[in-house]
């Protein structure tokens, strides 16, 4: 049967893009909705574009209560019944009573290879670590953030004269080749970890 996936978003939305247009041919799964929290999200035409329904839960509205934002995304999700959610670039941090709803069928992409540098500026962190490498990961979403079980990683060499913005910029097209590969398998059952050398 073929699996139906949502994906999240906040901004641009290239990730979700390139799981969109990966999901063709004898791929396992289709994408049923491409929602997000900002109803101003760039991410929303493109899915649009690419005929895919799309949804905004404003979180602004809601302003600290956590809960009413998390049921009001939790409502468009049971509508739109996906097997699997894809957070690409979601940038709003989900409580426990939400992400408990989809375990172990929900994914996220994280720009660095975790367990290190959980939760933002992930690539100042690895400059400022002096690390020599560095990437991103797709990984199960569970209650910790950032924590769940890893699926997929690409890896890229830091150069000596990166910053965070060419970094951000070298590692976005390996996250482009990842998070596909990784929902390819994930949606045929196949939940080993993938590794990439960018
Ligand atoms: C990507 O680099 C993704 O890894 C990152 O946001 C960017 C979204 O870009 N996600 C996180 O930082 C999650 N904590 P996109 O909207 O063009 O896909």
């Amino acid at each position: 049967m073929t699996k139906r996936v949502a994906i999240l978003i906040s901004g641009g939305g290239s990730n979700m893009v390139s799981l969109v247009e990966s999901m063709t041919g004898n791929h396992p799964a289709r994408p049923v909705l491409v929602m997000s929290n900002d109803p101003n999200a760039g991410g929303l035409a493109k899915a649009r574009a690419l005929n895919v329904p799309t949804y905004a839960v404003d979180h602004k509205p809601f302003g600290k209560d956590r809960a009413g934002f998390e049921a009001a995304l939790q409502d468009a999700l049971e509508k739109a019944r996906p097997d699997i959610i894809c957070l690409a670039g979601f940038m709003r941090i989900l409580t426990p009573a939400f992400t408990s709803q989809w375990e172990g069928r929900m994914l996220n992409i994280h720009p660095s290879l975790l367990p290190k540098y959980k939760g933002l500026h992930t690539h100042a962190r690895a400059l400022e670590a002096g690390d020599k490498e560095h990437g991103c990961s797709v990984h199960e979403v569970t209650a910790e953030l950032d924590g769940g079980p890893i699926l997929g990683q690409a890896k890229l060499a830091i150069d000596p004269d990166d910053t965070p913005d060419t970094l951000a910029a070298r590692l976005l097209p390996l996250e482009h080749k990842l998070y596909p590969q990784v929902l390819q398998r994930y949606a045929a059952g196949d939940r080993t970890p993938l590794f990439i050398d960018g």
